[in-house]
């Protein structure tokens, strides 16, 4: 917990329920009469969301692991100027679907290891985490299938397939012992209403 306010953040790998959960938790939290505010990364800010067009549309190739990683810290940092920060000062709860771990898994972790370069920039430009952050874990299997069952434009990290998939769930477990203070893992194969009441019950304790 911070001063004032709350960060919560959802990760783990494409499809697994991230951006569903997050949308039941800020349902759930407004309904008990807290203020919310529900934003997703890369994006969440007029800039940002620019940016998200840049490295998610187009040729998978079209940058590299490095040139990402400016990439969406450059989109963090204006969605932390411009709505993470203001919110958190005016006491809200902002619920981030995907924040910096996933720089830290998905360009640390899929073309070579660059994480000491992701942890660099992070201190250098964001310098925060969150007060927790909610891994929805499960097998990349089902994730890939659920993801590909969405229709969209936006498939440059899927097309990954599954056996760096697979790599980036062995990673968010790694990473989840590595900050154990403010990571829950939450096992995301169950029906919707189980993890999101799981969800809930991890939040109640970091708000309490
Ligand atoms: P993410 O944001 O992690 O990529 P989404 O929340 O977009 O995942 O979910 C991916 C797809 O799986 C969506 O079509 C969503 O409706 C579906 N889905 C989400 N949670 C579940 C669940 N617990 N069981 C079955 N399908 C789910
Ligand atoms: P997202 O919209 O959350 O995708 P999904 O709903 O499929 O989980 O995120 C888009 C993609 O961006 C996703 O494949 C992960 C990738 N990504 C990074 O590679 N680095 C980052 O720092 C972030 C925030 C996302």
């Amino acid at each position: 917990m911070t001063a004032s306010g709350c960060f919560v953040t959802f990760e783990g790998i494409d499809g697994s329920g991230k951006s569903t959960q997050a949308r039941r938790l800020a349902e759930a939290l407004r309904a008990e009469g807290h203020e919310v505010v529900l934003t997703r990364e890369p994006g969440g800010s007029p800039g940002a969301e620019e940016i998200r067009r840049l490295v998610l549309e187009g040729d998978p190739d079209r940058w590299s692991a490095e040139t990402e990683i400016l990439l969406f810290t450059a989109a963090r940092r204006d969605h932390l100027e411009r709505t993470i920060t203001p919110a958190l000062a005016a006491g809200k709860i902002v619920i981030c679907d995907r924040f910096a771990d996933s720089t830290r898994m998905y360009q640390g972790l899929s073309r070579g290891d660059l994480r000491a370069q992701v942890d660099q920039l992070h201190t250098l430009m964001i310098g925060r985490e969150p007060d927790l952050t909610l891994l929805i874990d499960m097998d990349p299997e089902t994730g890939l299938a659920r993801a590909r069952g969405r229709q969209g434009h936006e498939e440059r990290f899927e097309d990954f397939g599954p056996e760096l998939q697979r790599r980036m769930r062995a990673g968010f477990l790694a990473l989840a012992k590595e900050f154990a203070d403010r990571f829950r893992v939450i096992d995301g194969a169950r029906p919707e209403a189980e993890v999101a009441a799981d969800v809930l019950a991890r939040v109640r304790e970091a708000l309490a």
